[in-house]
């Protein structure tokens, strides 16, 4: 059929229902559509991508997904079911790591986000941009000035809708910075939205009695060192994802934009020596091959694992350890995979007396009930948030033996997450506090390889977590502040004694502790890195199309250089939202190469 359903129903003025989004390739086949740009992955960055290039009614666009539509998951829904979102269920890709020296040569779960969403739908919802210095040292890395904080406040914005009601309907006054937010973008954030004052009153009160626990208003502001208030991508106590933002029906009923579930990409094939156009797929792990050809470019969003695993597929990587696999190497970039980094963290928690923490409603079935029924009736209630109230970003005590590892001097090296009750299923008895070290500023770097040259094997991956000795000090540091944090006035006739270890620890039993109980949080970055025009490493230029391809081009966290020191969504967000406008500039006179795009640039600036 030639003519497109979408042109029929326009030309009639019918609107049509939301139909764009499609299961199997023969319904999006007798669409009759040749697409503009073809954006492989629906998670966090792609979904972003496909709203904005399809802001454009001339740009048909389409985006391929592995998953399904991650509707009415409960546990992805309700924000504090977000630690049973994930592992191993329907909604992620059920990965585990290689051995990981650093832990003690124990392998763990590897969560990605599998379905519309991606990751965005399965994380934790926390939303820290990270520090200014963190994206200066981008455009440092880069050479590009685009990728610094100053440049991105404008994306920053684009993506947020910060919004100034909570679910319980409290003065926000005090609690954030509205001089640093947008209100008008287009992911939902907000603060906590169900007090916990027995607990929240105690950490706030502990930032006035050591200058080691500053108080923060606003972590976003550039300057995340200090405790602050939590914000999270939630909207009206329910999680707020790229699926549900940028693919909102206001979007995704655009004829322009269509979404194929169940679409799992094995490779991208050249349609000419240098230029990679072609998408290849399947819908069913045994069923056939599919290609689709993109008119103008490939957006290639599918994550810092899914990314480099494409690539090394398509004969995009290493060539000699390709050619070993048996993969015909098509161009060598051998920074393809490498220099993953990921962020550690250790469950630590506290016996508390106070009988009003997650455990009550968690351990007592009619009280669980009670709470999922509110949230339910009126989206309020213990259910809204995630199940962490503070966080705090700080900075270790080098003891003069590791060079910085952060961006700069007010970048953070670890961070602590304060909740009201034991993370995860708690004890059978008792009530807790959670004070959870993360290590974000690593050194240590990790790899996505793979072991077979089939397409649906699953990578190894190894974020190296722990792996230098430098990343054990500062999180030994990490666990020796949450003690200290713990121990402070704030906490007298409140905290009873720490789990696992206490103050008395030696630093080997510390040591010993954390290696057999550390985990990720699920941060990992930079397998796909940007580097400057020219360089003899990184994978994408500063435009981020792929170095040396046409047609090409990476949007999502495996394109940065470094791991920012923060929850890593933001900053996914805030790269697509520029990347968006790349692309765009790219085509808007119709569309040269890029090469014959920087010679015009260069040119014009002689
Ligand atoms: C459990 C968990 C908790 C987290 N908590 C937080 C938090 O609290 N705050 C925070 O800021 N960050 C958090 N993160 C990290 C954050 O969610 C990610 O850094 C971010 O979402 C990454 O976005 P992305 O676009 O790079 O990848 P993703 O969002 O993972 O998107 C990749 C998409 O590509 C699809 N895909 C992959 N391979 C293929 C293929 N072959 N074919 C087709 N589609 C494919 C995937 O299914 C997915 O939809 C968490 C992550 C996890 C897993
Ligand atoms: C897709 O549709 C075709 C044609 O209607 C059908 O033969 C095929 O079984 C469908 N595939 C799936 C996965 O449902
Ligand atoms: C992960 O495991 C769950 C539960 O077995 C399953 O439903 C889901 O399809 C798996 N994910 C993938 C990508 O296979
Ligand atoms: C919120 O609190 C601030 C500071 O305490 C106060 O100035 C403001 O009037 C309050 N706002 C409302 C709506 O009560
Ligand atoms: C996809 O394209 C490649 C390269 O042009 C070709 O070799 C292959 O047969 C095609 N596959 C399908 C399923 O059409
Ligand atoms: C890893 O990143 C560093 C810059 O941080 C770079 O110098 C190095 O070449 C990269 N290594 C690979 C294999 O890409
Ligand atoms: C559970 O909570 C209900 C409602 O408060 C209470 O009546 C009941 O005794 C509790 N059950 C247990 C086992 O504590
Ligand atoms: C928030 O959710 C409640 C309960 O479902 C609903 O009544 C209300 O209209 C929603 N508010 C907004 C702004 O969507
Ligand atoms: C640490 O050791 C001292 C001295 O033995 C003891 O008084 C204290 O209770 C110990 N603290 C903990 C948390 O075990
Ligand atoms: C929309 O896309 C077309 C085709 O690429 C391009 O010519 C046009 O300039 C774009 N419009 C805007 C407003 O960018």
């Amino acid at each position: 059929m030639a003519l497109s359903i979408p042109f029929i129903f326009l030309a009639l003025g019918i609107s049509r229902c939301s139909a764009s989004i499609i299961n199997n390739v023969s319904d999006l086949n007798k669409l009759g559509l040749t697409f503009d740009f073809i954006v492989l992955g629906g998670g966090t960055a792609g979904n972003v991508i496909a709203n904005r290039l399809s802001e454009n009614s001339s740009n048909q666009v389409l985006v391929l997904e592995a998953g399904g539509a991650n509707v009415g998951v409960l546990d992805v829904e309700v924000p504090f079911f977000c630690s049973q979102a994930t592992p191993n269920t329907a909604q992620d890709w059920n990965y585990t790591t290689t051995p990981q020296t650093g832990l003690g040569g124990r392998t763990i779960n590897y969560v990605r986000g599998f379905g519309l969403g991606g990751s965005s739908a399965v994380n934790y919802m926390g939303y820290t941009r990270g520090s200014k210095e963190d994206y200066d040292r981008f455009a440092t890395v880069t050479g590009d000035q685009g990728w610094s904080w100053n440049s991105l406040i404008p994306y920053m914005k684009k993506n947020e809708q910060f919004s100034l009601h909570t679910q319980d309907n409290h003065n926000i006054t005090g609690q954030f910075d509205p001089t640093v937010h947008g209100f008008t973008g287009i992911n939902s954030v907000s603060l906590p939205g169900f007090a916990t004052p027995e607990m929240s009153a105690r950490v706030l009160k502990a930032t006035t009695e050591s200058t080691e626990y500053p108080f923060n208003l606003d972590m976003n502001s550039g300057s995340p060192l200090g405790f602050g208030w939590v914000q999270t991508t939630i909207n009206n106590g329910s999680r707020s994802t790229s699926a549900t933002s940028y693919l909102a029906p206001q979007f995704i009923n655009r004829p322009n934009l269509h979404v194929l579930l169940d679409a799992r990409v094995t490779r991208v094939l050249p349609t000419a020596t240098g230029v990679f156009r072609t998408v290849e797929f399947v819908q069913a792990l045994t069923g056939p091959k599919f290609n689709l050809t993109a008119k103008k470019e490939i957006i290639l969003s599918a994550g810092s694992v899914g990314t480099p695993n494409i690539l090394l597929h398509s004969g995009i990587g290493d060539s000699s350890a390709l050619k070993s696999l048996g993969i015909t190497p098509l161009h060598n970039l051998p920074s393809v995979g490498k220099n993953m980094t990921d962020h550690t963290l250790l469950f630590l928690s506290f016996e508390v007396n106070n009988p009003n923490t997650w455990e009550t409603f968690e351990r007592n079935a009619t009280l669980g009930q009670q709470a999922l029924a509110q949230w339910t009736n009126s989206k309020t209630g213990p259910l809204v948030d995630i199940p962490a109230s503070q966080l705090g970003f700080l900075r270790a005590d080098l003891e003069g033996q590791f060079p910085d590892p952060a961006a700069g001097p007010t970048t953070p090296h670890f961070e602590f997450l304060v909740g009201n009750g034991f993370f995860g299923p708690p004890p059978a008895t008792g009530n807790y506090m959670s004070v959870v070290p993360a290590l974000v500023a690593p050194t240590a770097r990790g790899s996505i390889t793979i072991g077979s040259s089939d397409p649906l094997a699953a990578p190894l991956i190894n974020p190296n977590l722990l792996g230098s000795a430098s990343d054990s000090f500062v999180m030994r540091q990490a666990v020796k502040s949450a003690l200290r944090f713990a121990s402070l006035p704030a906490w007298n006739g409140y905290v009873i004694s720490s789990l696992g270890v206490n103050s008395n620890s030696t630093d080997a039993e510390l040591d010993t502790y954390i290696r057999a109980n550390a985990a990720s949080v699920y941060h990992l970055a930079g397998s796909a890195s940007m580097s400057p025009v020219g360089a003899t490493w990184g994978v994408v230029d500063p435009d981020l199309v792929v170095k040396g391809l046409t047609g090409l081009r990476i949007v999502d966290l495996s394109v940065v250089p470094f791991i920012p020191s923060a929850h890593t969504q933001a900053a996914t967000y805030i790269i697509a939202e520029r990347a968006a406008d790349l692309i765009k500039a790219a085509w808007a006179f119709g569309g040269f190469d890029k090469r014959f795009l920087s010679r015009r640039f260069s040119i014009s600036m002689e």
